[in-house]
């Protein structure tokens, strides 16, 4: 464990804006100057076309972008590369398994199934779907505390329904699913299970063939790695039977007048000339998580969790969203507070250096289930420190007043 690792002082950012209380982890990570370096080196040094070329620096470029490939099929325990998929982030991770599988795989009258906790980016590419397919489109509801039961989703799975699509941290709540025994379930009912990792993967380890989820996305970005690198895990059967999503040059075999044969996985699924620069700097944040552990992360994250939480609920205006327990928020606590609108929330924060995130964290049938309209988010990452918390508690108490309450 290289706890130094957890310092700010490894994020250039926060020597540009010394004062900065970044709280805003779960819309994007800052990167580590190691992450930023990895970059600067491939272009300098590693850059030319991946996969095409036979020259030298090509082919350093291709090596370079797919040890980034094994370095994510370690990272999060796949059986093999052909499983990981490129992609600009899990958004396009999760149309691409809603455009290729959904709509070779799902027909007329058949359901897919979707937790009331996702975000829009799980939850759009399935109605587009049900819509054009003439499938049905249902939700698992959780409760006030964000809780999804087992039973539940047993109960909502019926002989039509094709695919769950689920998130295993929710942006909103920060509450982990069970996404092994979701998995079990819908595998006994033969419902293919569709992972949102966007949220877990940075925070926890998630070991795909353990969990033997059918598809898993996450984005790089959200795990200091540079934004436009993005991940989609599918089991090599299931990839191997969907046809392309997005067509052009690298992803082809052989091409004629008349058509075209397809490369082999993962190649099929990444058209065009692929972010390299991006991966390797995925490449790097994976490095940079693994030399500082899981167990440091985590660590370090339920302690500062548990902190603003324990401080936020002092504070009899404060109402936080989920459940009652800091140790079931994961970094993510999300609040309203009475008589001050969300955006106004954000704006005196910011006032006072402090980055939260307002609105409705595209989670809005959650945001509407649980009854609210938009909301204030702090996510934490192990980068945050205590006085980080403190200041937004500080933020926290004078809120009201400024707004020209008493207290
Ligand atoms: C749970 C979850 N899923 C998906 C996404 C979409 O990620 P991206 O915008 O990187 O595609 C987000 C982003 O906030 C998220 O929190």
């Amino acid at each position: 464990m290289a706890t130094d690792l957890l310092a700010k002082d490894n994020f250039p950012v926060f020597r540009e804006y010394p004062d900065l209380v970044y709280l805003d982890n779960s819309a994007t990570q800052q990167k580590p100057r190691r992450v930023m370096e990895a970059v600067e080196q491939y272009y300098r040094a590693e850059n030319a076309n991946p996969l095409r070329g036979l020259y030298d620096l090509s082919v350093k470029a291709t090596e370079a972008y797919e040890g980034a490939r094994a370095a994510v099929r370690a990272f999060i325990h796949a059986h093999d590369e052909a499983e990981i998929i490129f992609t600009r982030n899990a958004s396009e991770s999760l149309n691409l398994v809603a455009y290729s599988y959904g709509r070779t795989f799902i027909h007329e009258g058949d359901e897919i199934l979707v937790s009331i906790a996702e975000h829009h980016s799980n939850l759009l590419p399935w109605q587009i779907l049900a819509k054009e397919k003439g499938a049905v489109l249902k939700y698992l509801e959780c409760d006030k505390q964000g809780a999804f039961s087992v039973e539940a989703l047993q109960s909502a799975l019926t002989e039509k329904t094709r695919l769950f699509a689920v998130t295993q941290i929710s942006n909103l709540l920060g509450r982990v699913n069970p996404i092994k025994e979701f998995a079990a379930v819908c595998h006994a009912n033969g419902t293919v299970i569709v992972c949102d990792g966007a949220q877990s993967v940075p925070h926890m380890p998630v070991d795909v063939q353990e969990l033997d989820v059918d598809f898993l996305v996450f984005s790089g970005h959200k795990m200091l790695a540079p934004m436009g690198i993005g991940v989609l895990y599918g089991k090599k059967e299931l990839l191997e039977r969907m046809p392309p999503f997005l067509s052009g040059g690298e992803m082809i075999e052989y091409v004629t007048r008349e058509g075209a044969t397809y490369a082999p996985l993962p190649h099929k699924f990444e058209a065009g000339t692929v972010n390299a620069g991006g991966a390797v700097g995925l490449r790097a944040a994976i490095d940079y998580i693994n030399e500082l552990g899981f167990a440091a992360i985590e660590q370090r994250e339920a302690a500062l969790t548990k902190l603003c939480f324990d401080e936020m609920r002092k504070l009899p205006y404060v109402h936080i969203i989920g459940s009652d327990k800091p140790e079931e928020h994961c970094g993510i606590i999300t609040f309203d507070v009475d008589g001050v609108h969300p955006h106004d929330v954000a704006y005196i924060f910011n006032s006072r250096g402090v980055a939260v995130r307002a609105g409705h964290h595209c989670a809005q049938p959650l945001h509407r289930h649980l009854g609210y309209m938009s909301t204030t988010r702090v996510s934490l990452a192990f980068y945050n420190d205590e006085q980080d918390v403190m200041q937004f508690i500080e933020g926290l108490k004078i809120l009201r007043r400024s707004m020209g309450y008493n207290e």
